[in-house]
């Protein structure tokens, strides 16, 4: 199954069970929204109706939203996982069903849906925190115990894993995530979801948002009690289709492809820093086209920032490549073409992205040109100093002067 065909196959699956099917919010939260620069989670455009601020177009929705992380921006690359940008498949209940239609829905989709044996299934609960004043999330267990899984299919965790917080402030509530156990072939037995593995990979989190965090700490509780869930769509798909990373999924292959085309390098089999560089590309590629077509532009400031660095940070790796001419309208050309189907926006902003990915990139190398002849003279400088120094037998002649760049 392609990425596409699961974001399609998720939207529906829970449209048939009177779910509103609703659009992708912009990765530019509204202004109301000051707690993040960029959305993050698919349930950020749904926080007044989950604060009960405001009324849903129904109780029920389901939405693929873009979203985009900058804490693992530096990881992007050296493994499997890490993103920028991805999409979160996710539905929501706002004072409908609760945890126990929630569990059921998970699991009958990640089953007939995403076609994953269930004894491959495992699942976290929240365990309790005292900080917090709460205890192990019986409700949720016993859900879990409900459908079928056994003891030690369900594994506690504490609250940096299993309570999931929009931000410092705000809807909040213990959590509970699914696992894919891929086999031995990925790690041993004595590991488990939550360790540090590649063995046990969440791929969907299902928050019970039932609570409300204050400045001062202070967990009030909500007015309704509701389900937000979030399924990375790359995530979902590496597991589906069966391959080590999300960079192996139709998606992203298709944008690692568009590096190896210009570097005339190889993915499969690449060394590190071959298979860092087009990962990087892959994915700030799409990021930088997601958030040039929701009106960012390349500045020195906050989110203009965000966008700034990771069009950069692909163009230093395009130079890692060999890269030589502007690549990044390249990167952008084939974002539309797998993502425009499903965001109408990049197609809609086609020209205006790519006028933006070529004006920075232009502007970059210029500066770094301007960097590169202004080291060099400073390398001569500095050798012609050494030599004249030489010559007045001020310095050893075995002195070199060692300069890498
Ligand atoms: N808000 C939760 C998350 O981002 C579930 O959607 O993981």
């Amino acid at each position: 199954m392609k990425a596409a065909e699961i974001r399609e196959t998720y939207l529906s699956f829970f449209e048939a069970r009177d779910h509103r099917r609703v659009a992708s919010a912009s990765l530019v939260p509204p202004t109301h929204d000051p707690s993040v620069l960029l959305t993050t989670a698919g349930m950020q455009p749904f926080k007044p109706y989950f604060r009960g601020d405001e009324r849903p177009p129904h109780p029920r929705l389901t939405s693929c939203q873009k979203c985009f992380r900058t804490p693992d921006v530096e990881n992007v690359g050296s493994t499997a996982r890490h993103l920028t940008f991805f999409e979160m498949l996710g539905n929501f209940s706002i004072g409908d069903y609760f945890k126990e239609r929630a569990v059921e829905y998970a699991l009958e989709l990640s089953r007939q849906g995403f076609g994953f044996a269930v004894e491959d299934i495992w699942v976290t609960v929240f365990g309790g925190d005292e900080a917090l004043g709460l205890g192990p999330d019986e409700e949720a267990i016993e859900c879990w115990r409900a459908v079928g899984f056994p003891e030690e299919r369900i594994v506690h965790l504490g609250r940096a894993d299993n309570f999931w917080q929009a931000g410092p402030t705000g809807p909040c509530g213990p959590s509970s995530e699914l696992y894919l156990d891929r086999g031995p072939a990925y790690g041993p037995d004595s590991e488990r979801p939550g360790d540090d593995t590649d063995r046990f990979i969440e791929f969907w989190n299902l928050v019970f948002m039932q609570y409300e965090l204050f400045e001062d700490g202070r967990l009030g509780t909500l007015p309704a009690r509701n389900i937000d869930t979030g399924a990375g769509l790359d995530r979902v798909a590496m597991l589906v289709q069966g391959v080590d990373s999300v960079f192996d999924t139709d998606y992203l292959r298709s944008m690692i492809a568009v590096g190896e085309e210009l570097s005339g390098r190889a993915y499969a089999g690449a060394d590190f820093e071959t298979t860092r560089a087009l990962r990087i590309l892959a994915d700030h590629g799409r990021g930088m086209t997601f958030l040039l077509a929701d009106g960012v532009v390349p500045s020195n400031e906050e989110r203009g920032y965000v966008l700034r660095r990771i069009m950069r940070r692909a163009i230093l790796q395009g130079r890692v490549l060999g890269i030589e001419e502007t690549f990044l309208p390249h990167l952008v050309q084939r974002t539309i073409e797998v993502a425009g189907g499903a965001y109408p926006e990049l197609v809609r902003e086609a020209e205006t992205i790519a006028m933006w990915a070529r004006s920075e990139e232009d502007a970059f190398l210029r500066t770094l040109e301007q960097g590169e002849r202004l080291l060099g003279e400073i390398v001569r400088r500095a050798r012609g100093r050494d030599e004249l120094d030489r010559r007045r037998g001020r310095l050893p002649a075995s002195r070199h002067v060692r300069v890498s760049v």
